[in-house]
């Protein structure tokens, strides 16, 4: 597995691959999660290519970007064991050159929503690296989580509208025994937030009985049912919402026939950590 820091390398490794490529693009810390995106990738194209980088631009101020644990040697060992082909781990200053005047890329209908309205800079900065990471590595296909939902439709609507010239594939999220969806932030979590963090995936699990087991189609008491569950494990809410698959549009009535599915989204803090996740229930196939 060859490892590069340049876009200059990783490009002169990039050409030398032949057949199709997929990417993996993660900011390392990496768990089963990831690690079931470069299977993924396997099964897609001849040779899996990763990113390992935590991305100032997608942090505010008042982010965990200098908590980000960065276990790099762990990680490098993870992605060769995997059977990554190659690695680019760049530098803040191969990826932001100072003297570089900054380009912002804006998915503007589904990025000021949701997470954006806690962090209303963070899509930008996954927008701008992205971009910058497939336009170095050139892929033929890259695998995303879904555990990332609206970081998923994001990057789908912005490669299909500036027609970048690969696919977009969004993977099933990996969970613990319990639900809890497979995050880096999870390392954070003490003892007994930890137990509480399994709100998030009750919340949502009882979404998918009430939609898909009782039928119900009011948003609203569906929204109350999460945030209940939520806040019974002692998970101060942000959202607990039911929203178009594609759009994240707000929905007034639940009819999954109609629109291919619902995705219900839940957001919240246990202790000092904020976790997301999400289902997507009575998915039309
Ligand atoms: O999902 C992530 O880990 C990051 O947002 C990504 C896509 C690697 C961009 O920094």
């Amino acid at each position: 597995m060859w490892t590069v820091a340049t876009i200059e390398e990783c490009r002169e490794h990039r050409a030398a691959l032949t057949g199709t490529v997929a990417l993996v693009p993660t900011m390392g810390a990496l768990h089963a999660g990831h690690l079931s995106l470069v299977e993924a990738g396997k099964q897609l194209a001849d040779h899996v290519l990763a990113t390992l980088y935590v991305n100032p631009t997608q942090f505010a101020p008042n982010e965990d970007f200098d908590q980000y644990p960065r276990p790099r040697d762990e990680d490098l060992a993870k992605l060769e064991r995997a059977g990554v082909a190659g690695v680019f781990t760049p530098t803040d200053a191969v990826i932001y050159p100072p003297q570089q005047l900054p380009v912002d890329i804006r998915v503007p209908a589904i990025a000021a929503t949701l997470e954006g309205e806690s962090r209303p800079t963070h899509f930008d900065g996954v927008c701008r690296v992205v971009t910058k990471l497939f336009n170095i590595t050139q892929p033929d296909v890259a695998c995303f989580g879904r555990k990332d939902y609206q970081q998923l439709k994001i990057i789908e609507a912005m490669a299909t509208d500036m027609a970048m010239p690969l696919r977009i594939v969004g993977c099933p999220t990996v969970r613990e025994q319990d639900g809890l969806a497979m995050s880096s932030r999870n390392a954070y979590l003490h003892d007994e937030d930890r137990q509480h963090a399994r709100g998030l995936y009750k919340a949502l699990s009882e979404a998918r009985h009430l939609v898909e087991q009782q039928g119900e189609t009011d948003p609203a008491t569906v929204e109350a049912a999460m945030q209940n569950t939520m806040q019974a494990h002692r998970v101060e809410v942000d959202y607990a919402v039911v929203r178009h698959p594609h759009t994240l549009a707000e929905l007034d009535c639940i009819e999954p026939q109609l629109t291919g599915g619902v995705v219900a989204l839940v957001a919240g803090r246990v202790g000092d950590v904020r976790l997301i996740d999400n289902m997507v229930l009575a998915e039309q196939v």
